[in-house]
């Protein structure tokens, strides 16, 4: 198939930046989203022009690099999948598609589609771990009876990729889905439960000093996050913060 793209070109992060067309042609149905973009890529390269950059790494749908803003979702039109796994096949031919990178005051646009995501990291390195004994007499894991749905519902929280859709679909760019993952995996399991009221205090406090947003309930960022992190982390993370308050 043949198509026009419609993309974001900066050339750093005090560039004004625009929106700049290209055509790709003989796009592959069965190409993912990321290879059609590497065969704009290629062609620009050799016609000595500079290539688009956007981040990616594993292409798997496992780290959560591949942050892209397509025909105004993050993601793209499909459900459950990261931009890596998308594929041309939800696409026409002739189609017009439009490349924007993930917008929101924390995460800074460097350069076309790349975005500097650290402030999920400074997140993660507030509370986002826990702190064992590895001495050797470490407890095995799984000498500790915990209960199926509580194993089943940190695994959920846990499978959050730190991609950032959450906060790029929020209208008010909030964070609240990622942290909240983030302080309900370990809310829920016993060896979580040792730093949990520090935990979920300094990442809440880390996150509002990043400039994320307010949570308004609108629930976009469920529907978008490629993962199906759910909104009753949030639940828990209100109600976690609470208990903290209320110790403090
Ligand atoms: S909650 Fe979902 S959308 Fe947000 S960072 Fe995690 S995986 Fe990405
Ligand atoms: S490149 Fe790793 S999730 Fe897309």
């Amino acid at each position: 198939m043949n198509l026009t793209l419609k993309i974001w070109r900066q050339k750093g992060p005090n560039d004004k930046g625009q929106m700049v067309d290209y055509n790709v042609t003989e796009i592959s149905e069965h190409m993912s989203f990321l290879e059609m973009m590497d065969v704009l890529n290629e062609q620009l390269i050799n016609t000595g022009e500079e290539p688009v950059a956007f981040d990616h790494d594993c292409r798997e749908g496992i780290c959560g690099m591949c942050s892209m803003y397509i025909n105004g979702e993050a993601h793209g039109p499909d459900r459950g999948v990261t931009t890596c796994q998308l594929h041309m096949r939800m696409f026409k031919d002739g189609d017009t598609i439009t490349i924007e990178p993930f917008r929101a005051t924390a995460f800074p646009v460097l350069k076309d589609l790349v975005v500097d995501r650290t402030s999920f990291e400074r997140i993660q390195q507030a509370g986002g771990f826990i702190s064992v004994n590895t001495s050797g007499n470490t407890q095995d894991g799984n000498a500790i009876p915990i209960p199926k749905r509580d194993a089943d519902d940190a695994m959920d929280a846990a499978t959050c990729i730190g991609c950032g859709a959450c906060v790029a679909t929020c209208k008010n760019s909030s964070a609240m889905l990622f942290v909240g993952a983030k302080v309900s995996q370990y809310a829920l399991l016993p060896q979580g439960r040792v730093e949990a009221t520090e935990r979920v205090q300094n990442m809440v406090a880390q996150m509002d000093l990043e400039g994320f947003g307010n949570c308004t309930n609108t629930g976009a960022c469920e529907i978008e996050c490629p993962k199906g992190i759910s909104l009753e982390n949030i639940a828990r993370m209100n109600s976690e913060f609470m208990k903290a308050s209320l110790k403090g």
